[in-house]
């Protein structure tokens, strides 16, 4: 039997898989702008996508993206699921190895993940946990090189919080040598290790964003840290995507934002409704980035 592929941090995919994606990406992207039939590799197969999380992106591309591939896309929420009631993860793992071709997963924990991967016998997707968003990312990087033609010689900017979103882009800058610099209050530090050269951490928003390219944010607080929304806030006064923190930036600098957003917190609502916002190719995006990874991974 072949060794299955999984996505459970970039690292998975390495530089050339993320490339090929990336090309494959806006190959189905193309396609589906022209009304040319889409091809089928998922006929026949049913994907499993699991919701522990709340997901409006993720989850509605990764269902209608399973569909135009020919596949069966099945969706659980987890807790409607006998993992809600504490079936172990090893033995839901097995079981839908049975079923299904692949299982795109959404949760809390990248110990569950790793193991869900490790018991199953089918490529396992993270759509989001604690510790990373790949597939974010993959539909991120397809949006830079459609507005800027290019990854590489740009200047990427992280303004924020070190959350998975930030993690993953650290992996994907450091896969592909590209040179990011975080601005990160203390305390809320990334957990992927950085180089301190390409990839570095600095405390001033103005910093990381002098000459960038590319800008991008996120929320505050993540899903799962409710509780510490106040202390957040104050935590991160400063740390906005603004015309003044952007005045540092690049003439014609891009923002990010993986959505949702809070308007007046992490980001002013012009990169967001202005006319050349990003970030609606940046959302349009995670349909075809995704597609080329189920065709990639799933055989
Ligand atoms: N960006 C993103 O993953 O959005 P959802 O939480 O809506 O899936
Ligand atoms: N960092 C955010 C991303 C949402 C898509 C969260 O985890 O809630």
């Amino acid at each position: 039997m072949k060794e299955k592929r999984d996505l459970l941090t970039l690292e998975d995919l390495r530089a050339q898989g993320i490339l090929a994606v990336l090309d494959r990406a806006d190959e189905l992207k193309a396609l589906r702008r022209a009304g040319e039939p889409m091809p089928k590799p998922l006929a026949g197969k049913s994907i499993g996508l699991i919701f522990e999380k709340a997901s409006t992106r993720t989850r509605v591309s990764f269902e209608v993206g399973v569909f135009e591939l020919g596949g069966h896309p099945v969706v659980l929420n987890a807790k409607d699921t006998q993992m809600g009631r504490g079936e172990p993860i090893e033995d839901t793992a097995r079981v839908l190895s049975r079923y299904l071709h692949a299982i795109v997963i959404r949760t809390f924990s990248d110990e569950l993940l790793a193991k869900l991967a490790r018991y199953a016998t089918v490529p396992v997707i993270n759509a989001l946990t604690d510790g990373g968003h790949p597939c974010q990312i993959l539909a991120d990087l397809q949006t830079v090189r459609e507005r800027k033609g290019t990854l590489e010689g740009l200047r990427y900017a992280w303004v924020g919080d070190g959350n998975n979103v930030a993690n993953s882009w650290i992996e994907a800058c450091t896969l592909l040598n590209l040179e990011l610099t975080l601005a990160v209050p203390k305390g809320y530090d990334p957990a992927v290790a950085v180089d301190g050269k390409r990839i570095r951490i600095v405390r001033d928003p103005r910093e990381a964003m002098a000459g960038a390219d590319v800008v991008i944010t996120d929320v505050w607080a993540s899903m799962g840290q409710e509780g510490e929304a106040a202390a957040r806030k104050a935590a991160f006064e400063g740390y906005i995507v603004s015309p003044e923190t952007m005045a540092r930036a690049r003439e014609g600098a891009m923002v990010l934002h993986c959505l949702p957003a809070h308007r007046g917190e992490e980001i002013d609502g012009c990169y967001l409704d202005g006319a050349d916002s990003a970030v609606w190719d940046e959302a349009e995006n995670r349909l075809h980035a995704q597609k080329a990874l189920l065709e990639y991974l799933v055989r």
